[in-house]
């Protein structure tokens, strides 16, 4: 069943930031890309890299391994090395905790 899950708080995650997290047993990166929050798969499609810590530009997060960019709206990947898209997750804000569909 897919319901929102508290992540952590806010405040904790600054802008250009990402921050893995486990909830419902699956390994979640959050991160906040150009002032907006995204909530993503934390491990690359290509050869299963964790993501977190990856540099964001615009709404792009590259993979700490081989650079592939990943579109953190849609998860899908630029470049040749991988065309298998990330799966990707509703997030939201309550009462300045981050909230994340899983
Ligand atoms: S493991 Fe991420 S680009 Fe290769």
């Amino acid at each position: 069943m897919t319901a929102f899950q508290p992540a952590f708080p806010d405040a904790e995650l600054g802008n250009n930031e990402s921050r893995a997290v486990t909830l419902n047993g699956r390994n979640i990166l959050v991160c906040r890309a150009a002032g907006d929050l995204y909530a993503v798969e934390n491990r690359c499609t290509h050869q299963e890299a964790e993501l977190e810590g990856g540099r964001i530009r615009g709404c792009f997060i590259s993979c700490p391994l081989h650079g592939v960019r990943f579109d953190l709206r849609d998860g899908n990947p630029m470049g040749q090395l991988t065309r298998v898209p990330l799966s990707t997750f509703e997030v939201r804000l309550a009462d300045g905790v981050i909230e994340v569909a899983v």
